[in-house]
């Protein structure tokens, strides 16, 4: 069975590498081996003394214990380590649908979150986020319609990419509530989490809100190191853990050792590695406002509110067909809306990247000359 071509993975397979002026990457500034084994104060020796055998198929109990301390309840059984990040969709898609289930998605969305599901499930409802004067909205109203008898999960991204749109405490406690009501699963995936921008803004995880929930976490974003692979889900319900811990076998086995012991170097440097990222993201915005306001009659600014994206009106015909000559004409890299189940007049920016300034002063002039 064809599965739905995954146009934001073919998109940078393209341009990531060739375009020099990246605006619009989810990830966060990287960092070579040698500086994450300094911030987390390792011996480089530790990394040579390791033994490349196979590994835990949960994932290594050490790294377990310390992705658990991130969560309020969550105990080391109930955390698997992944091969990466973005198989934990597959995975948590393939264990909890069956082809005549209904499943709900909120979108835009990050392209696997929609076509994995619609794969899977004939019977897939769209829930969109709503734009508001400011920011996004959650239609609550929208999802009771759109819930059935038939409706086995709600899949969900907070803080969201593209839109960098993060619920109130109370609006995530009330889809929890809805979710929890109505029997049905929810996939939650946090990994922007802890790019909050505010104090107090970071919302307890779905993990530890709700027992019927699977969470997907990592360090590719907030942690930026996208190059280590190392992402993990949080599955408290014992069975549907070892249904997923089953299809695991057949996708990765068990995670890659050096990823795992980088990992458990990444979450031992505490803070000290979001801390930067966030910062990073806090001084571009501050330009990215100043971008906005000198170029209002082109680009709707909606400033996001957690992450490292955010989804920017831009008034062209087609934003997709702009994107692809932005990246040939100005070696400008801007993602289209289009391929995260959106209108084709929106554009994703990403702040994450020390280069961003660079990249758009480049940019800025380009419009001087062209607009
Ligand atoms: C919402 C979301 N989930 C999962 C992933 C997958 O992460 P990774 O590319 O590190 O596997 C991404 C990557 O962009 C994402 O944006």
């Amino acid at each position: 069975m064809k599965i739905t071509p995954f146009e934001t993975e073919h998109f940078f397979a393209h341009y990531e590498f060739t375009t020099p002026h990246l605006l619009s990457v989810s990830d966060c500034e990287s960092m070579t081996v040698g500086e994450l084994l300094e911030a987390s104060g390792w011996d480089n020796q530790k990394l040579a003394n390791l033994r490349l055998g196979y590994t835990e198929s949960q994932g290594n109990p050490d790294l377990r214990a310390a992705v658990a301390l991130d969560y309020e309840t969550i105990r080391d059984d109930d955390v698997i380590i992944l091969g990466s990040p973005i198989e934990g969709i597959y995975l948590t898609l393939r264990t909890l649908l069956r082809p005549d289930d209904q499943a709900i998605v909120l979108v835009p969305a990050y392209d696997a979150l929609i076509n994995v599901t619609e794969h899977i499930c004939q019977d897939v409802r769209r829930w969109p986020l709503k734009a508001v004067e400011r920011g996004w909205q959650l239609d609550f109203d929208l999802l009771e319609r759109l819930i059935s008898d038939d409706t086995r999960l709600i899949v969900v991204n907070f803080p969201h990419n593209p839109t960098g749109f993060l619920p109130t405490h109370d609006d995530f406690a009330h889809l929890i509530n809805i979710a929890r009501h109505r029997g049905i699963w929810l996939y939650c995936d946090e990994m922007y989490r802890g790019l909050e921008y505010q104090h107090g803004e970071r919302l307890s995880s779905a993990a530890d809100l709700y027992e019927n929930s699977v969470v997907l976490s990592g360090l590719s974003k907030t942690h930026g190191l996208p190059g280590l692979r190392s992402g993990w889900l949080i599955v408290r319900d014992e069975r549907v853990r070892s249904t997923l811990i089953n299809w695991k076998h057949y996708t990765s086995i068990c995670p890659p050792a050096p990823s795992e012991l980088l990992a458990l170097a990444a979450l031992e440097a505490g803070d000290r590695l979001p801390d930067r990222n966030r910062s990073i993201i806090q001084g571009n915005l501050k330009l990215a406002d100043k971008f906005f306001t000198r170029w209002e009659a082109f680009f709707r600014w909606r400033r996001p509110q957690a992450g490292s994206v955010a989804l920017v009106g831009i008034d062209v015909p087609s934003a997709a067909t702009y994107c692809h000559n932005l990246a040939k004409d100005a070696g400008v890299l801007l993602l289209p809306s289009s391929f995260m189940g959106f209108d084709d007049h929106h554009v994703r920016f990403g702040f994450g990247r020390r280069s961003f300034s660079r990249a758009l002063e480049h940019y800025n002039g380009y419009l001087e000359k062209n607009l």
